[in-house]
Formats: C-alpha cells, structure tokens, sequence
C-alpha cells in the first residue's frame, strides 16, 4: 500500500494507472476511521481493480473552529488498519497541499438545486460548499469509475449524486448502508468523543427513531416529528438540533409517507451526532 501526501505523486500514479486500463474506486474520509469507513473500503476493493482512499480533514467544510480543532486524528491507526483491508493507495495531503490561502479564506460557490436549504443547510452554513469544493477537487486528482459514500450523511450524498450530475464527473456514486454500533448508535468518527456513559446515551437516539417507524400508520408526519423531538429530548444529556421527515429524492419536507426518510441532528454533551431513518409504507 502507497501512503501519498503530494497531488504531483498522485497524478502520477493515477494516470500511470489509467495507462493500465486499471478502475479505480475511491473512498474519501476525513479519518478517525471506523467499521462504516471499512464497509466501504471493502466494497471498494471488490467493485475495483484499485482502491484510493483519502485522509484530508477538510477545514473549508467545519463553521465552527472549535468543531475542526477536537475533530479525531488517527493517521498512523487508520493506515495501519487501511493496509490490513488490502487498501491499494493512501491520499492524505495537508491543507496548504490542497488549498491556496485565497480558497481557504473564500467560500466556494455552488448551485445547490435548493438540497443545501433544509437540515444540515441552514444549521452549517457553508458546509456543504465546502465539501463540493474538496470532492470535485478529489474527483479530479483520481479521476474514480466509483466513489463510496455512507448513507448517515443521507444529504451530503444527495447534494455529491447532484455535483456529478452538474459538473459532468463520469463517477457512478455508490450509496453504502449505515453501520450501527452493537448498541444501536450509528458508527461515526465523532463518537470517540463520547464518554462510555455518553455512548449508551447516544444509542436511545437509533432506539428512538427505530420505535418510531410503528408509529406512521396512524399518525401524521409533523405528529411523528413531534413525538421524536419529544422523546429524545426527554433523555438526560440529548438534545435535538432538527428532525425533518422529507422526500428521499429532493430533500424537501414530506407531504406523505412515500419515500420518505427521517434525519435528525442530536447534540450529546459537545458531540454532534446525526442519524436517519426510512420509513417505508409498508412498516405500517
Ligand atoms: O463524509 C466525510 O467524511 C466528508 O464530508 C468528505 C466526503 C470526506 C469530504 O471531506
């Protein structure tokens, strides 16, 4: 496995490989990596001649400075188990090898198709500019036939699928299932911020939203909102930042139960933690 830090060695080796008729399917990752992140490293290998993974805590993608400080760092941890998962190349560049001081200092500018006003939108401003200005960067350095998203960041792959479709990437984006701690918690690199007791109480958010799935055929949808809110918000040490019921598709509130999921935002202590859940008519 190659660790690279430099875009110069990797357009080398990515066009060497290109040469070879060689596919190549990309998994990008801030780090901190755990079982979700390896779900998708492993169905990368299998779809691809190569897998390319990228390490890259991206700055232009945190608003909140203290959020980008306590993020997880795990380099040598995540290479290590990288390399075990037959992981072919390694990205992880630094800030200064991604970004000029200009484009670190102004928010990128992309046309969201209205995906970027609800949820994660308005709650991060800026957000999302910033991950289509890494991932359309990243897609240009590794040129992939196939990238690898998770399904807990259910808009962050709608606004990615929305990018390939506008910017013209030949990538086929590949939606990949949430994996949940034992527990019920959905797996992400922010909960090793959460103390052991923070953790059991994080995973009554999963618990909740679970049980609410046997409530959509006698109740309305802002009834179900309401009673998610309610509930996780009655557990000591939750609280609710948004839980909006909206049309898989195009991300705007849901008017009825078809294609519908359920994403919410929790704060547990400092941590931010997010999750979703799909509600299909025939839970009812
Ligand atoms: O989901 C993430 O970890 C990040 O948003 C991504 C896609 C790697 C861009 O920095």
């Amino acid at each position: 496995m190659k660790l690279l830090t430099t875009t110069k060695e990797l357009t080398a080796d990515i066009s060497a490989l290109k040469t070879l008729g060689k596919t190549i399917g990309f998994v990008p990752t801030m780090g901190a990596l755990h079982d979700g992140h390896f779900s998708l490293v492993r169905k990368c290998k299998s779809e691809n001649d190569i897998c390319v993974v990228s390490i890259f805590v991206n700055p232009t993608q945190f608003n909140n400075p203290n959020d980008l400080s306590t993020y997880p760092r795990t380099l040598e941890q995540d290479t290590k188990k990288l390399a075990e998962l037959g992981c072919d190349m390694i990205f992880a560049p630094s800030t200064e090898e991604m970004y000029t001081t200009e484009e670190t200092n102004n928010q990128f500018s992309f046309n969201f198709g209205g995906l970027d006003q609800v949820m994660e939108g308005p709650n991060r401003p800026g957000h999302f500019n910033g991950v289509v200005q890494i991932v359309s960067k990243l897609f240009d350095l590794v040129q992939p036939l196939r990238a690898y998203f998770g399904e807990k960041d259910f808009q962050q792959v709608a606004i990615i699928k929305h990018m390939v479709k506008v910017m013209g990437y030949d990538t086929i984006i590949i939606p990949c299932p949430i994996v949940r701690e034992a527990s019920g918690l959905a797996m992400s690199s922010r909960n090793q911020l959460l103390s052991p007791e923070q953790k059991v109480t994080a995973a009554q958010i999963s618990h909740i939203l679970f049980e609410s799935r046997q409530l959509i055929q006698c109740q309305s949808i802002p009834q179900v909102q309401s009673w998610v809110i309610e509930q996780i918000n009655r557990v000591d040490g939750l609280q609710v930042e948004y839980f909006e019921i909206v049309d898989r598709d195009t991300l705007q509130p849901a008017t009825t139960w078809n294609n519908t999921i359920g994403c919410i935002t929790v704060h547990c202590g400092s941590v931010r933690l997010i999750d979703n859940i799909t509600y299909q008519t025939s839970n009812c």
